[in-house]
């Protein structure tokens, strides 16, 4: 098999600590560029992981008092936790320690050692743990890392080398002769400089410690952090164990990473890796920049290292608006802020604002107002237009065009901002049109061409930021009446493919984006708990705050209909009733109940869950059942009657 889909990968994290906004950054844009290849109805993957043989990984276990292997455990939990909780799709999730990776990298070692591209010698020099380099006297800056600073430990070793000096000329000819390999441009000018100052061969084992992979046929050693953990970007795709997949996916279309990772790592080291191993180099190595905290460098010690998950929390209970949105507002001001490449701040100010300016103004009023609109003058309706007005069909194409365009270049602030203008142009019609007027005046072709104009404009906004925005994207599609075809739409179906049926039945609205008050003190940012707070070793059940199950809202709900899914033989479609409002959840017992035999029970909803998609259905809340015999979902019931809708408390 050829090569066939989107391959994109994110640096495989350090388990020495939880994941902060910073390592957030880069696997955000990375789900955003795989939900866009997808989008556009290509295949993607994306690859992220964790880099667990550092020294500085077991030096942090060793500080914690835990075994290393039981210590990285523990974190990839919490790093698959913080992945899954900013709503990030990997395709595969690599960790260093598993032997999937490790027998490649001891196949690499050992023929690149048989081919002399690695030898033995003599190691003397410098090394810092916080960065895992090797550094020499001349790299030093007042005799600290040029890196980070931090102060560096003197090795003597009986060492392996990897002959990084023959590939000098090489590099360099292949960066020149291929323009968008290394972006942004000028961190690739930094990558030529830095080549160009000469190479050393790079030492790439250590002394045994026990902890790392060890050389083959040499247990004395174990191999260098860095030649083991870029070996990942190809040890999860099957190089050497399956060659259908990783020809379907090798050369890497996007390998992402930060500034700090970019010149010496991945844009010198990787590529002479790959050379001397014979294979295509990656399309794209793009290095991004760093992010600072109300203009301060990320860093544990400064209690700064903001969580994205938790930012998300605190949004959600200060506005009521739901998680999934919070944490979409987070995505979206970390893609539209700051150009992609260079340094950024995150200032919770400007968070708020953004929130409040581009999202509950812009989105969210032009959603609010035209299905308010429907309502009144069409029953929620959407009326046959007799044709779009105002030039939003030409506007909504040529955005998709430039929105697109700015994409695949990686340029997601144009992206999204091209996205925004329309989202105005949208607004600003139904301003210039005034459409209560028309509907005085007995206008009600116009009306209804007005309206229809502007409900696309969101249905075309709903698509295009999907791969920015996934759970609001899906919630204005519920909103519009097209939940349900909402997960087959495409990049193309933003206009001519699949306009809006005439007819469709809108929902709500239900203001997504509630306004934050900007003039309230917004508290210091708060750090993901620490582990030392939430001892990795003791294995005890995690409680909860009652502030915390308060915001849980459990009601009971009367089953209204009930029906299989197609296809799906666990699921059931219900209706639900909760008093004032009626909701369709999808639940996982259709093996333990009759879909008939729960018409007019009652049941228990979760029902501030966000709302997901099973199947290509949404579920608007969650129905509990505890776990029987054999597994079986047994449905909880109120012990005796209550109305629909009551609280559960
Ligand atoms: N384990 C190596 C990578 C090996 S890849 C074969 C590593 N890990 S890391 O945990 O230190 O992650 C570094 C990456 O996290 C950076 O390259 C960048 O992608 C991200 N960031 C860390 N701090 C950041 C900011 N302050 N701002 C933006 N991104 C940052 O290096």
């Amino acid at each position: 098999m050829s090569k066939n889909t989107y391959y994109i990968t994110t640096p495989i994290y350090y388990v020495n600590d939880v994941p902060h906004i910073g390592n957030a950054y880069t696997t955000i844009i990375a789900d955003v560029v795989s939900r866009y290849h997808k989008l556009k109805g290509e295949r993607a993957f994306l690859l992220t992981g964790t880099d667990e043989h550092a020294i500085k990984v077991a030096q942090a276990a060793g500080d914690k008092g835990l075994p290393t292997k039981e210590f990285v455990d523990g974190l990839v939990e919490k790093f698959k936790q913080v992945w899954a909780s900013l709503d990030v799709q990997y395709d595969d999730f690599i960790r260093t320690t598993e032997p999937r990776h490790i027998n490649v990298v001891h196949a690499i070692f050992s023929r690149l050692l048989e081919q002399g591209d690695i030898y033995k010698g003599e190691y003397q020099g410098w090394y810092c743990v916080p960065c895992e380099t090797f550094l020499a006297e001349s790299d030093l800056v007042e005799g600290k890392c040029p890196e980070c600073g931090r102060a560096v430990e003197w090795v003597q070793e009986e060492n392996y080398y990897f002959k990084l000096s023959a590939y000098s000329d090489k590099l360099l000819d292949y960066i020149e002769s291929h323009p968008g390999f290394l972006q942004p441009e000028f961190r690739k000018n930094e990558v030529v400089s830095f080549i160009k100052q000469g190479l050393r061969d790079v030492s790439i084992t250590r002394d045994n410690k026990g902890w790392g992979i060890t050389v083959p046929g040499d247990e004395s050693k174990v191999i260098y952090v860095w030649f083991d953990a870029l070996i990942n970007y190809i040890s999860a795709i099957g190089y050497l164990s399956d060659d259908e997949k990783f020809n379907s996916l090798w050369p890497a279309d996007l390998q992402l990473m930060g500034k700090d990772i970019f010149v010496r790592f991945h844009c010198t080291f990787w590529p002479a890796m790959l050379m001397a191993l014979g294979l295509e180099q990656p399309k794209t190595l793009f290095g991004h920049g760093f992010w600072t905290i109300n203009g301060e460098k990320i860093s544990k010690s400064k209690g700064n290292a903001i969580s994205p998950a938790k930012l998300a929390d605190d949004l959600a209970a200060e506005s009521g608006a739901s998680r999934g949105v919070c944490l979409d507002a987070v995505r979206y001001f970390v893609a539209r802020e700051v150009t992609f490449g260079v340094d950024g701040d995150f200032s919770i100010a400007s968070f708020r604002n953004r929130f409040n300016s581009d999202l509950a103004n812009d989105l969210g009023n032009l959603l609010n107002r035209t299905l308010s609109m429907l309502n009144k003058y069409f029953d929620g309706r959407i009326p046959d237009p007799k044709g779009f007005s105002g030039g939003l069909k030409e506007t909504i194409a040529q955005t998709a065009k430039t929105a697109e365009e700015y994409c695949d270049k990686f340029e997601f602030t144009r992206a999204l901002e091209a996205i925004w203008q329309m989202i105005g142009a949208g607004n600003k019609f139904v301003n210039d049109m005034k459409p209560w007027e028309l509907e005085k005046q007995g206008k009600t072709d116009e009306l209804a061409g007005v309206l229809y104009s502007a409900l696309e404009v969101a249905r075309a906004a709903a698509i295009m930021i999907s791969p920015f925005m996934p759970a609001t994207s899906v919630e204005i599609a519920r909103q519009l009446g097209i939940a349900d075809e909402f997960a087959s739409l495409t990049w193309a179906d933003t206009i001519a493919g699949n306009p809006f049926k005439p007819g469709t039945k809108t929902q709500g609205p239900d203001p997504i984006f509630p306004r934050l008050d900007t003039k309230k003190k917004v508290e210091a940012v708060k750090l993901e708990p620490k582990p030392e707070e939430t001892p990795l070793s003791e294995k005890t059940e995690e409680t909860i705050s009652y502030d915390y199950f308060s915001k849980l809202k459990i009601r009971i709900a009367e089953v209204i209909s009930a029906e299989r899914v197609e296809k799906a033989d666990k699921l059931l479609k219900l209706q639900v009733s909760l008093g004032d409002e009626q909701r369709q959840i999808v639940a996982g017992i259709a093996q333990y109940y009759e879909p008939e035999s729960l018409v007019g029970k009652k049941i228990v909803l979760l029902a501030n869950l966000e709302p997901a998609k099973i199947r290509g259905i949404v579920s608007n809340g969650m129905l509990l059942a505890a776990t029987g015999e054999d597994d079986r979902a047994v449905i909880l019931t109120p012990e005796s009657d209550v109305p629909a809708g009551s609280k559960v408390r």
